[in-house]
């Protein structure tokens, strides 16, 4: 023993004399990340400098790339360092300490084929707790396992608004409204980038269907996109900081989005003030000099997705002969280096070890008890007290969760709960029949997989309460459908009709419509409920939880009321399909508003198992800033959490797309007969309508008005207020680290 302790004591002397050379200035932690990368930056010759702009598929890929591509020096570090493969890797320049860039997906959890990690519940689910303190705690726990991983840079940060309901990847992202998406996205951002990774926001931008996503046109005001989209990211980067952003597949206004001036240069950059980098979506490039003049700094996904290494060798000519700058390339490499510094990539490298499951899947679960939503409960049959009989049926209850498809897919601890599962379809293995089973310990459980429906409907007939489980499976690269497939909607029906006393779990991507309601007494909305999605559907069903969520998107009565009735295919125009958003940001609640349409749940709808009353709804204007304060209480019997949410509305004069707006909300915990006073000060630009000439948001003077309530469609205090007109610049001071 006193023989290794020996030696551990040499070593560590021994690494205490290699640090304790003069360390090169970028090394220096006193110093600002801008002073340490732009030093790394002045140290690094051109090839250095141009190993950083362009980024690989798996590292194990790279020994068989065509030679010439990659330097064998780093294949040599790739190996040395058994670098893991995930979605990217960018080699680092080791003469100079700068790491390598592993890079992961996505917002729900660690992405590697084959190996186990927590999955969070999808980040729909997670933005309907309307708490960034939620967000925050699964990227904290996400970030702490890609850390253990061996990961240092995260592919999370979804912030595309469900513009088009049937997206496939709505469950990515965090909602409809670009306040929401600002503070629930960012919530997540900043607990991951807590942990020293960097994290990207994406898909920027107007990355809002599946259909044709690598070849659509999508053409939007520049204001439309500034109020809605483009308001979404602002909002996050004002919260979070992330150290990149992720450009997306499509093109935006004719030009694609990594290689567009105004979304990267313009606004990203110069407007907003970003200073870290934008990477490629992978297989997103389309040009070398195009692109790295736009914006562009970070090509990912050669060879995976791109068929050109546009970046490294290619750019390398394009600066030769002066096509793009020296200086640019300082530039990219600059910004890349920044987060490396800035979030403590660099400080405090990754390390892989050993996950302590038990305690991450309780991280996961937490979030699922903040998230559900109970959208319907006829006459309190929730929560169930001492029902002797329950019929548990369909959606694979008695195996696990659904999940979400493509590349945000985390591999279950304790694999995929379906034996043969369809391609690419994940289920995990948290089965609400066993948790219903163990917290209803006296209660009979049935089940039956609803393949059969009458055999299903005659054990709802045979039972107390019926559980009907009804999914709907999205993913990455195709657009979904709010109607339910596979005959479920004729299950839920014919349960209802053999016992009224029937409940539905609906585990989706998103909206779905739901021809039964009026037949079933109970609707639960659990979206892809994550780790432990059964155990937290079963505590709010039999009431160890009081459910809190609030939903972050419209459902929508029919097809018929979308904007898009026809998801996205759009008009040829020349070259590329064209999907024309002339709704601009008249989004979700904000549509249905204008239209004067009847959703089937409004945006920010959801109940509790104890009621909440709102009142003293007070404005304030302070030097033409909005501050709103209203009073909630608990007026129930039981501990739950209320949701007070704040709408500004404007008369028509205001130019506005569309009636009113979220102005701010709040999450607060009540004990029975308790009551607190929320305070939310307005963010102005939700006062304001956005400019070109001069680039500004503008406040027209008048009369607003503030309305309180839980859900969109549900606001009964409200106040007038005057405000005096404003306008102001839509460029930022510079960003802070
Ligand atoms: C997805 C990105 C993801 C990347 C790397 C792309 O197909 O659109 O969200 O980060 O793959 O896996």
């Amino acid at each position: 023993v006193k023989k290794a302790v020996l030696l551990a004591t040499l070593l560590a002397s021994a690494s205490t004399c290699a640090f304790a050379q003069p360390a090169a200035p970028w090394m220096d932690r006193s110093k600002s990340a801008d002073a340490r990368a732009a030093a790394a930056v002045a140290a690094m010759t051109e090839d250095e400098k141009l190993t950083l702009v362009l980024g690989f598929t798996d590292p194990q890929e790279l020994p068989k790339l065509p030679a010439g591509i990659i330097d064998p020096a780093i294949l040599r570090d790739v190996e040395a360092h058994q670098v893991p493969g995930s979605a990217g890797y960018v080699p680092g320049v080791p003469r100079l300490g700068i790491p390598a860039q592993s890079q992961t997906d996505a917002s729900i959890g660690v992405r590697v084929e084959g190996l186990p990690r927590t999955a969070l519940p999808s980040s729909l689910a997670t933005a309907a707790s309307f708490d960034p303190k939620v967000t925050e705690a699964g990227g904290v726990m996400i970030a702490h396992e890609a850390r253990l991983s061996g990961f240092n840079v995260f592919l999370a940060g979804g912030g595309n608004l469900a513009r088009e309901p049937r997206n496939g990847r709505n469950f990515e992202y965090t909602g409809e409204d670009p306040l929401l998406t600002g503070v629930m996205t960012g919530g997540l951002i900043n607990g991951i980038q807590s942990q020293h990774m960097v994290s990207t926001m994406k898909h920027y931008a107007v990355n809002d269907q599946e259909t044709l996503r690598t070849s659509v046109d999508s053409k939007i005001s520049n204001q439309g996109m500034r109020q809605s989209d483009l308001l979404a990211f602002e909002m996050i980067l004002d919260r979070s900081s992330p150290g990149s952003a992720m450009c997306s597949y499509n093109l935006v206004n004719g030009f694609w989005a990594c290689e567009n001036d105004y979304l990267l240069n313009k606004v990203l950059k110069q407007d907003w003030g970003f200073k870290g980098y934008v990477m490629s979506d992978w297989g997103a490039v389309h040009s070398t000099i195009q692109a790295a003049n736009s914006g562009l700094d970070q090509m990912t996904g050669y060879s995976c997705c791109d068929q050109t290494p546009f970046f490294g060798r290619l750019l390398k000519e394009a600066i030769a002969t002066g096509q793009v700058s020296q200086k640019r390339l300082d530039d990219m490499a600059t910004r890349i280096l920044w987060p490396l510094f800035a979030k403590g990539v660099i400080d405090d490298p990754q390390k892989v070890g050993p996950i302590d499951f038990k305690a991450d899947a309780d991280v996961s679960q937490a979030a699922a008890e903040q998230s559900l939503v109970l959208l319907k409960n006829q006459g309190g049959l929730l929560p169930l007290k001492n029902v002797r009989s329950i019929a548990v049926i369909g959606g694979h209850a008695d195996r696990g969760v659904m999940a979400g498809a493509g590349s945000s897919n985390v591999t279950p601890v304790g694999g995929n709960a379906l034996e043969n599962p369809p391609q690419y379809m994940t289920y995990i293995p948290s089965s609400p029949l066993k948790a219903l089973k163990a917290v209803e310990p006296k209660a009979q459980v049935g089940f039956a997989d609803g393949k059969d429906v009458a055999a299903a409907a005659r054990l709802a007939a045979q039972s107390e309460v019926a559980v009907v489980f009804v999914t709907q499976w999205n993913g990455e690269g195709f657009d979904g459908k709010l109607e339910l497939t596979d005959n479920q909607d004729a299950l839920v029906a014919a349960v209802a009709k053999a016992n009224p006393r029937t409940i539905v779990v609906v585990e989706s991507g998103g909206a779905v419509l739901m021809p039964w309601l009026d037949q079933v007494t109970a609707v639960l909305e659990a979206f892809y409920p994550g780790a432990r999605g059964g155990e937290a559907v079963a505590d709010i069903l039999t009431g160890k939880v009081n459910p809190s969520g609030h939903l972050p998107i419209t459902f929508p009565a029919s097809d018929a009321q979308l904007a898009h009735p026809i998801v996205g295919l759009g008009e040829r125009d020349g070259t590329h399909a064209q999907i024309v958003y002339d709704e601009g940001a008249a989004i979700g609640y904000k549509w249905y508003d204008l239209k004067g349409y009847k959703p089937l749940f409004a945006f920010g709808h959801g109940l509790s198992y104890t009621d909440f009353a709102l009142s003293g709804l007070r404005p304030a204007v302070e030097n033409g800033t909005l501050t709103v304060s209203v009073t909630v209480k608990n007026t129930g019997k039981r501990a739950g959490a209320a949701v007070p949410q704040i709408y500004v509305a404007a008369d028509r004069a205001a130019g506005w797309e569309a009636p009113k707006r979220l102005g701010g909300f709040e999450k607060v915990l009540l004990q029975p007969g308790e009551s607190r006073t929320v305070h939310v000060t307005v963010d102005p630009r939700l006062l304001a309508t956005w400019r070109e000439a001069g680039d500004q948001w503008v406040i027209a003077p008048g009369t607003y008005h503030v309305l309180a309530g839980q859900a969109s469609d549900a606001l009964p205090l409200s106040a007038d207020v005057a405000l005096p007109g404003r306008v102001f610049s839509a460029v930022h001071p510079r960003r802070p680290d």
